[in-house]
């Protein structure tokens, strides 16, 4: 994720930017830059890691007492030098960094540009510099950004720097965490303590609808309604390890935590302002195509492979779209039967899996439209399909993957929803009872997440066993293969995702008092029949944990349970993933293991 770091004191602020960026390179980026202002706002910018910044840097003499930086993940735009942060206004008269996403960015834009405004880059943020520079005629400083960010709609950690007053740094915050760190006579702004944590530990955190001026001499915070605001001075006690993972012991946990956060991040200017239509803008260049294609391939590996079983269902059931989903790595090998009127959809949080680029390589060659579900923007993938859409998540560090895999499941319900309105076969209401249910996960993930340490307590009792079976039916059986992958990723126990009804055919043959399950049984469509294979396998003295939405319904059948709430049937994988999620991390923790660092195990598989 995109981070944040200012200065302004007596020291030079070049090396504290350089620093700070450092300190938060382990956040995933894609280009760097820093603002200096001395006689003016200079920048330097770099595609790449910040050793490349450094090379530029040194053909340039930044030498001035304050100062803005910033490391860029690209969402909106290609990581590449013209959309890396600082970005400017047309005069160079104010200098933003900014994480987040400006959802109105583009009726902004329109109008900036019909008012004689010129724009150096694709992102959604440098009309935040515009609008800036536009307000400044009414008063520059806090009022300027006052007026400006009243015209904004989405999320922002901002920080600007004006020609006019070189020695204040302006923030502002709306759902993207910034902190101000207080010195003797200098003060430092980041997006992550981590960043400042070398200089001071006195910090004071931003909460959203707040604005502040930063000078030497001190702090002014006021409401986005202009009223002025107090707040204490708090110490930051946690180590710099340890703010890295937000205070969390590991980052796969830190990531499973973050999930509601994603839901909305991966929604976020997606949905209409009614709440009835999907709005994907990655998807509307090839909108004329799709409303030809009469087949859609689903290809990914690994977690994404499962996303896209999940996406099965859902593409059936809300746009009438008969689908394939493909291991990325078989793809090739068969000989698919591919028209122009197939859509390839390739599906991979980094965007770099060798068998999944290989499968979009080879829709190609055949012709098919492809379009890309990526997390890394600019990756691969990313580049290779025809249109796409991004997840929004923020960089997964853990090895297993766990927010992705959310933000994919979110990601392919809208899809289904706009491919159901683009083709006719999704009526508004239907289209709007989704969406609404949708909007509604992320509070409902935030309950599970409160649970966990019942589920802690569930890994404990089982910390000894060596086989596990997860099952589920319909919309839950590839949320019963994603947990196994997950259990075994991280806890080496081994086991086996299964449908429930494929379970009599093989699997059962497995089962007595020491080989446990864990069965997926919301209350759905199918659940009398998920019902039955809990009883068959209580028939043959197997333990089961359920994961339900009404524990009277199955107490009596199960030894642990685990309560999730009830949404939309298509829905429910989002709710019954996260106690899985848990569960592996539980058992890796109760076994003794860093859930982290699995073995054997690489983030991205580059090679095939
Ligand atoms: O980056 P991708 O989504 O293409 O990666 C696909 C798989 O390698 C990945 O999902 C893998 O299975 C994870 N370790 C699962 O936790």
């Amino acid at each position: 994720m995109c981070g944040i770091i200012g200065y302004v004191g007596k020291k030079q602020a070049l090396p504290v930017l350089m620093e700070g960026l450092t300190n938060m390179e382990y956040r995933g980026y894609d280009s760097a830059g820093v603002c200096v202002s001395k006689e003016g706002l200079i920048r330097v910018r770099a595609q790449g890691n910040i050793g490349k910044l450094k090379e530029q840097l040194a053909q340039h003499n930044l030498q001035g007492t304050s100062g803005i930086g910033h490391t860029r993940w690209a969402t909106h735009g290609i990581p590449d030098e013209g959309n890396a942060h600082p970005h400017l206004d047309c005069h160079g008269s104010v200098a933003i960094v900014h994480n987040g996403i400006i959802e109105n960015y583009q009726e902004l834009r329109e109008e900036l540009k019909a008012a004689g405004h010129t724009f150096d880059s694709q992102t959604d943020s440098e009309v935040l510099a515009h609008l800036i520079e536009v307000e400044c005629e009414h008063g520059s400083g806090l009022t300027a950004i006052h007026r400006a960010l009243k015209r904004v709609r989405g999320t922002y950690g901002l920080l600007v720097m004006m020609k006019d007053l070189p020695q204040t740094l302006f923030v502002a915050r709306m759902g993207s965490p910034l902190v101000i760190g207080v010195g003797s006579q200098e003060h430092y702004v980041a997006s992550d303590p981590s960043a400042i944590l070398p200089y001071t530990r006195d910090m004071i955190f931003l909460d959203d609808g707040e604005l502040a001026a930063v000078s030497v001499e001190g702090v002014g915070l006021m409401n986005l309604d202009q009223t002025p605001v107090n707040k204490q001075v708090e110490r930051f006690m946690w180590e710099v390890e340890a703010a890295k993972k937000n205070g969390q012991a590991h980052f796969m946990l830190k990531e499973i935590l973050e999930q509601p956060h994603v839901i909305e991040n991966s929604t976020r200017g997606r949905i209409d302002l009614i709440g009835t239509r999907a709005v994907l803008g990655g998807l509307s260049e090839v909108q004329d195509r799709l409303q030809e294609i009469d087949r859609l391939i689903i290809v990914g590996c690994g977690s994404a492979y499962y996303a896209g079983l999940v996406g099965e269902y859902l593409f059936e059931e809300l746009a009438g779209m008969p689908v394939e989903v493909e291991l990325a790595s078989e793809f090739r090998y068969r000989k698919p039967i591919i028209s122009t009127r197939t859509a390839v959809l390739a599906i991979s949080q980094s965007g770099e899996t060798a068998d999944t680029l290989e499968a979009i390589r080879e829709a190609k060659r055949k012709h098919a439209l492809t379009l890309g579900l990526v997390n890394v923007v600019g990756s691969s993938v990313a580049r290779e399909t025809d249109a796409g859409v991004y997840n929004h998540a923020g960089p997964e560090v853990g090895v297993a993957s766990t927010k992705a895999f959310l933000s994919q499941l979110t990601i392919l319900t809208l899809m289904s929803v706009y491919l159901g309105q683009l083709r006719g076969t999704l009526s508004e209401r239907a289209a709007g009872e989704v969406l609404a249910a949708l909007y509604e996960i992320p509070d409902q993930v935030e309950t599970i997440l409160h649970n966990r340490a019942s589920i802690r307590d569930i890994a404990l009792t089982y910390q000894d066993m060596t086989n596990c079976l997860f099952l589920g039916r319909k919309y839950q059986a590839p949320i019963a293969y994603e947990s196994a992958l997950k259990m075994k990723e991280v806890s080496y126990v081994h086991a086996e995702g299964y449908s429930c009804g494929e379970m009599k055919h093989g699997p059962i043959a497995l089962i007595d008092k020491s080989f446990p399950s864990v069965v997926l049984c919301p209350e759905d469509s199918v659940f009398e029949k998920t019902r039955s294979s809990m009883e068959e396998l209580r028939a043959r003295g197997g333990k089961i944990i359920a994961v339900t939405t009404n524990p009277d319904l199955v107490s009596h059948l199960c030894e642990d349970m685990i309560v999730v709430p009830q949404t939309l049937e298509c829905l429910q994988p989002l709710l019954t993933v996260i106690p899985m999620q848990l569960l592996a991390y539980e058992m890796a923790l109760a076994r003794n293991l860093d859930p982290d660092r699995p073995r054997n195990l690489a983030k991205s598989v580059t090679v095939e």
